[in-house]
């Protein structure tokens, strides 16, 4: 862990951020992105050995928790520490969470129960446990939850995590009606493709699945988005950074497509 005061003006001052699943990926984008506009950030990861190095490498204003989203006394846990390393809490990033691909027919109830324990109970329990600590500061909050173009629509070899992103945009919508009642401000960001180790098992699935070369999927799918190739964690930034902002404070409930223009509604 690293410790230390936030860095200065930003459009993030003063604001004390958790995110999961930010040792890699879009969640650490994210915690770069905040700590940039002047929160504090935690990192909060299954491997906390990893969000430590990536906290000790952000530097003032960085700071790691090992979480594991699934099991209550761990989010509990970790956010505790979160609240004390930092004061409070008044941004929650729900980002963590798991791929799996199989045809219908081969569907394991084990990988089933494994990914929405992350992807949606995870979501929820951790919406929960942040809102209770907004709740008791009295200073509202804001919790933007990781969603997906999968929740948008069914994919035939996707059916589990479709559904469990289908799951995390209701849960926005219905927490976000109640708990804006506290002045906490509950959304999400529903990105397209981002590349990164989350879509190289994606590209590994395809390639055993359909047959196809190494990185081909990719290749597909970059070419498929309108925008012309497949976005980063870096074209995520922007819409988390708002949504944390005061500029987002009439947007409840809502879920925001950032995919290059994959998907309108
Ligand atoms: N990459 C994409 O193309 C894409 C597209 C749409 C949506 N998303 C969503 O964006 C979010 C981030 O995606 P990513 O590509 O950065 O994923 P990633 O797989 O690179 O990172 C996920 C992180 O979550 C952590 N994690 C896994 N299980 C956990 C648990 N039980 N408790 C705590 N942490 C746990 C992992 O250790 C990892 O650091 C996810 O919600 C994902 O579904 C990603």
């Amino acid at each position: 862990m690293s410790g230390g005061a936030h860095r200065g003006p930003g459009r993030l001052a003063g604001r004390r951020a958790l995110i999961t699943g930010a040792a890699r990926g879009i969640g650490l984008a994210f915690a770069e992105a905040y700590l940039a506009e002047g929160a504090q950030v935690v990192l909060a990861d299954l491997d906390g050995e990893a969000a430590c190095g990536q906290a000790v490498r952000l530097g003032a204003g960085a700071n790691a928790v090992k979480m594991d989203v699934t099991r209550q006394e761990s989010i509990e846990e970790g956010m505790d520490v979160a609240v004390a390393l930092m004061g409070g809490l008044d941004i929650l990033v729900n980002n963590a969470a798991l791929f799996t691909a199989a045809p219908i027919v081969e569907i394991e109830r084990a990988d089933y129960e494994r990914v929405f324990a992350v992807n949606v109970a995870g979501v929820l329990f951790c919406m929960q446990a942040g809102a209770r600590r907004m709740i008791a500061q009295g200073t509202g909050g804001r919790i933007i939850n990781m969603a997906s173009q999968a929740g948008r629509r069914g994919e035939g070899l996707v059916g589990v995590y479709c559904a469990s992103k289908a799951a995390v945009i209701s849960l926005t919508q219905s927490a976000g009606l109640d708990l804006i009642g506290h002045g906490i401000n509950v959304n999400a960001i529903a990105p397209g493709v981002v590349d990164g180790e989350h879509w190289d098992g994606v590209d590994a699935f395809f390639a055993r699945h359909e047959g196809k070369a190494p990185g081909q999927k990719k290749r597909e799918v970059g070419a498929a988005v309108p925008y012309g190739r497949m976005g980063t964690a870096k074209d995520l930034t922007g819409m988390a950074v708002f949504l944390a902002s005061d500029e987002a404070d009439y947007i409840v409930a809502q879920t925001y497509n950032v995919d290059g223009g994959n998907w309108m509604s």
